[in-house]
Formats: structure tokens, sequence, C-alpha cells
């Protein structure tokens, strides 16, 4: 296992304890806890817990707390793949590895535990077990729920299914992949900066997060074309049977990697000039996505 892999992983673990533990003091009805329990601790690389880890390094802000808002946005993610593979969106059959989740636990029950973990991540971050300034819980909640909104996940959910069979144009597919894929990874950079009180970098941390994102997004692409099932854990070659509208069949696979080289070489570019070595990590995550097989 790569270094970087290894690091990932301990965040994962940390997270999926804390959720552990944070489950187990709810009498949910069984199978619902279930399907919920199985969006969240199927096998996911917990990337954005990693992101908010490496952004929080910036301002040596304290890890066990990070966790938790890691913890959230994971429930918010679990949430997203557990209805894109609905079969009214997506109608993926398999997600890291296994049955989707509506194939185990039937649809109602799929789309009620997405609105399960949705809501989770909201009390999460409201919850005692948080140990934050109530003022800054309410500006994460509050960049959170613009995150996943019809700004964010659920707007670009939904551009991502219009624009399916159509040709819509690089910025509208940019645009679309920055909503669905780039806000939830906004937030992961921006939280760092809400947690440090650091008001003025806000904006910045945001923005480079939706870049992150929008990274992460395309190197998904590439890897439903050229990537391993038995590494993604999901079907390849899944988006151009779709007609999903992608960067890669808008300009060509050699030109979208030239974008994505040249977005992580910008990304890199303006940490290093704002935060100097202290982003160092945050910049090694950038440079993961670049070579990552899953
Ligand atoms: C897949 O996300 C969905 C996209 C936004 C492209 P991940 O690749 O982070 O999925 P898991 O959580 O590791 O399975
Ligand atoms: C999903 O994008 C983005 C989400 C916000 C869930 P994809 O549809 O490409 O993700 P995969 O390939 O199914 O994981
Ligand atoms: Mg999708
Ligand atoms: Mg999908
Ligand atoms: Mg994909």
């Amino acid at each position: 296992m790569l270094e970087i892999e290894n690091k990932i992983s301990k965040v994962a673990f940390s997270t999926d304890k804390f959720l552990n533990s944070y489950l187990r003091e709810k009498s949910f009805k069984p199978t619902l806890l279930s399907a919920i329990k199985y969006g969240l601790f199927s096998g996911g690389k917990k990337f954005r817990s990693f992101v908010i880890k490496n952004t929080a390094k910036i301002f040596n802000l304290n890890e066990n707390e990070i966790i938790k808002v890691g913890a959230a946005v994971e429930c918010m993610h679990s949430y997203s793949l557990i209805h894109d593979d609905l079969p009214s969106m997506d109608n993926d059959d398999i997600r890291r590895g296994k049955p989707s989740a509506h194939k185990v636990f039937g649809e109602s029950t799929a789309i009620l535990a997405g609105n399960s973990l949705l809501t989770l991540s909201f009390e999460i971050l409201g919850s005692d077990i948080l140990r934050l300034k109530k003022n800054i819980k309410s500006d994460l909640i509050f960049s959170l729920a613009e995150s996943a909104g019809y700004k964010g996940i659920a707007g670009g959910q939904y551009l991502d299914l219009a624009y399916e069979r159509k040709k819509v144009g690089k910025n509208k597919i940019i645009d679309m992949q920055n909503k669905k894929t780039g806000k939830l990874m906004g937030f992961c950079c921006e939280a760092a900066a809400i947690i440090a009180n650091k008001n003025k970098d806000r904006k910045f941390l945001r923005d480079i997060g939706v870049d992150i994102g929008l990274l992460f997004q395309i190197t998904d692409d590439l890897l439903d074309i050229y990537g391993d099932k038995g590494k993604t854990g999901k079907p390849t070659k899944q988006d151009l049977k779709k007609g999903k509208a992608t960067l890669i069949r808008e300009i060509g696979v050699n030109k979208t990697i030239e974008f994505a080289y040249a977005l992580s070489d910008k990304i890199i570019r303006i940490l290093k000039k704002k935060y100097g070595t202290k982003a160092n990590d945050l910049i090694g995550s950038v440079e993961f996505l670049l070579t990552r097989d899953h």
C-alpha cells in the first residue's frame, strides 16, 4: 500500500469508529439502521474526511473535532451515492464491490436510508458531541446545506441526468461537475477555515475545494473508462453507455488529461503561494488524485 493510501485508511478508520459509536446510541428501526450502516461502512475511501483533515493542518486544528466534521460529510456523501445508484438515477447495481443499497434493502428503504444519512450529517454538526462554539456550528451547518442543495449536490445531480445524451458544451459540464462533486469538497476545505475562525480564508478555501472536487470527478470519469472494476468497486464503461455528459466525451481523452494536469498544477501553485509548507498534506491529497486507481 502506498504511504498516502495508508494515511487515508487511518482517517477512514477514525471516521468509522466515530460513526459506529454515534449510531450505537440510536434506536432506529432495525432494517433502516442496517441500510444506513451499509451505506456508511461498505468500504468507501473516506477521501473527503482526508481532505478536511489535511486542510485543518494548515491551521493546526484539534483532530478529534475534525474527525467528527469529516464523519458528517461522509454521511452526506453516502446519501448521495445511495441515491445516485437508484433505478431512477444512474441505475447501478454494484457499489464498492457489493450490491448497491437498493438491491439489498429495496428501493423505498434505500431512499429512506439516504434521507436519514442526509439529515444525520446536520444532526452530527448540531449535536453536543461536536465540541465547537454555537456560531461556528451554525456556519458549518449553513455552508454544508448550501453544498448539498440546489446549488450543490442535488442541483448537480439534476443537471447530470438532464444532460444525458445531450451535447451541452465544456462550460456546462464543468458547472454540473462543480455542483455535483465540487461543492461538497469545497465545504471540506472551507470547514477548516470556519473552525479556525479565519473568515478571510473561507472563500479562498471553498473555491480551492471546488477545484479539488472537479479534479476528483474528472479522475472518476477517467476511471470509468480505464479503471479496473476490481479496484474501483464499480463496473467500468458505464458513462458512455448512459450518454453521460463528461469532459472526455466533449473534448476527448488527451485534452481531458491535459485539463486535469493543468487544474492540479493550478491548485498546487496557489496553495503553496498562500500557505507554503503548511499546505503540504493538502497538496499530497491533490497529487493522489492524478495517480489513483480507486
Ligand atoms: C464516488 O465517490 C462518487 C463521485 C463523486 C465521483 P468516491 O470515489 O469518493 O466513493 P467512495 O466513497 O470511495 O466509494
Ligand atoms: C456521482 O457521480 C456524483 C455524486 C454526487 C453522487 P457518478 O455517478 O459518476 O459517481 P459513480 O461513478 O456512480 O460513483
Ligand atoms: Mg451519477
Ligand atoms: Mg453514478
Ligand atoms: Mg462515475
